[in-house]
């Protein structure tokens, strides 16, 4: 057990209000079957401002997800525990719901050792590499390319004419290992901000990038294509399946919700996201397959960190940051993403 302290900041989120407080530091809660992160830094997520407006549907095998992309030492763990003081970790929110939000300066995370190694993932040494970047929405990313490529049947993505719609730090992230494994990208994002953010972090080129106003210019020509902002409105998907080619694929990976159907009548895409279907679908003289990703696992952290170590240049992880602020900057902060008074593309970083 390294010292801890007798105090420590941490978070609340309460009937849609996120607020910082003093706590007394939980002595009883080191179990045998806990291990304690102390956080260096975490992500924002879409998600987290949606638990906060109260848009998001909360898995109850996973719990919420307020405060989960982060990285940090672990500071004590428990003796029915594979871990180790000092070991540098992220984290897996897709496991176990028992354990403490990341906006704090430490996190309990309670569980079997079986559950544990599967929350707790180890950084390796190589695979953080030059500048923050955030493991968790990589490996969600990392998982979806996956799980494309085994239920759509392409071996590959290597030549595959790949359309993406929302330029946040999803679409980006897929973007970049579309591109790594041979897809020609085209990126469709609402607002100019994000556009923008793209070409002058150099994540996308200024050909790989379009208004989504401009997607019907672009009409059943994309063997694959990505829905990922943050909400998958009709008309949204109206779009997505105007660019899907006759036979191709369009994968949703976020923003929706429960008992969302689509195309009219046809295919329950909540179900197709989260319990990672494919099912074929008709759009007017068109058929393609509609499929889902959700989620992650341990080793799809593994292969992000690979991933990036191996080829740094082909994922600039740490560009998608834009913003980087203190813990005591983040009720506020997020408050106003939630309420849209604000709004800032790529990842923002909070360092404690
Ligand atoms: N399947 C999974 O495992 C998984 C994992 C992680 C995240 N997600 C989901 O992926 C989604 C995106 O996450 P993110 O991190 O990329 O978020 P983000 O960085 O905040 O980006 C949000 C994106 O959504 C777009 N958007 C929001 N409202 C829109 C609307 N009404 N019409 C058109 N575009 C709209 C934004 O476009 P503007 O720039 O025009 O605002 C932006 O491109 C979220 O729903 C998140 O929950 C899924």
């Amino acid at each position: 057990m390294q010292n801890l302290p007798s105090a420590y900041t941490s978070t609340t989120l309460l009937d849609g209000t996120v607020s910082l407080s003093k706590r007394v530091f939980p002595y009883d809660a080191l179990r045998e079957d806990t291990v304690v992160i102390k956080t260096e830094y975490l992500g924002i997520c879409r998600a987290d401002a949606k638990e906060i407006r109260g848009s998001r549907d909360v898995p109850q095998d996973r719990g919420p997800l307020f405060g989960h992309e982060l990285v940090g030492t672990v500071c004590y763990a428990g003796s029915r525990t594979r871990f180790r003081d000092g070991e540098t970790v992220t984290f897996n929110p897709n496991i176990t719901p028992t354990r403490t939000t990341g906006f704090a300066e430490y996190v309990f995370v309670h569980g079997s050792e079986e559950q544990l190694e599967q929350a707790v993932v180890r950084v390796p040494e190589a695979g953080m590499g030059q500048g923050a970047w955030m493991p968790e929405p990589f490996a969600c990313i990392v998982h979806a390319v996956k799980k494309l490529l085994e239920l759509a049947g392409p071996a590959s993505l290597r030549g595959k004419r790949t359309g993406i719609v929302g330029a946040g730090c999803a679409g980006l992230m897929f973007a970049m290992y579309a591109r790594h494994l041979g897809a020609q990208v085209t990126v469709f994002n609402r607002g100019e901000q994000r556009r923008s953010f793209a070409r002058e972090q150099e994540i996308l080129a200024a050909h790989e990038t379009h208004a989504l106003a401009d997607a019907d210019s672009f009409r059943d020509e994309f063997d694959v294509v990505v829905v990922a902002p943050t909400i998958a409105t009709t008309q949204i998907l109206e779009t997505a399946a105007g660019l899907t080619a006759d036979g191709g694929h369009l994968l949703v990976y976020g923003g929706t919700r429960k008992g969302d159907i689509f195309p009219a009548g046809q295919a329950d895409i909540d179900t197709i996201r989260r319990q990672e279907l494919i099912e074929p679908v008709s759009y007017g003289t068109k058929r393609f397959h509609l499929t889902g990703a959700y989620g992650c696992f341990k080793e799809d952290y593994e292969d992000g960190f690979r991933l990036r170590a191996e080829h740094p240049e082909a994922f600039p992880l740490e560009r998608l940051a834009s913003r980087s602020i203190g813990l005591h900057e983040f009720p506020e902060l997020i408050m106003d993403i939630a309420a849209g008074a604000t709004d800032h593309p790529g990842k923002v970083l909070i360092r404690i």
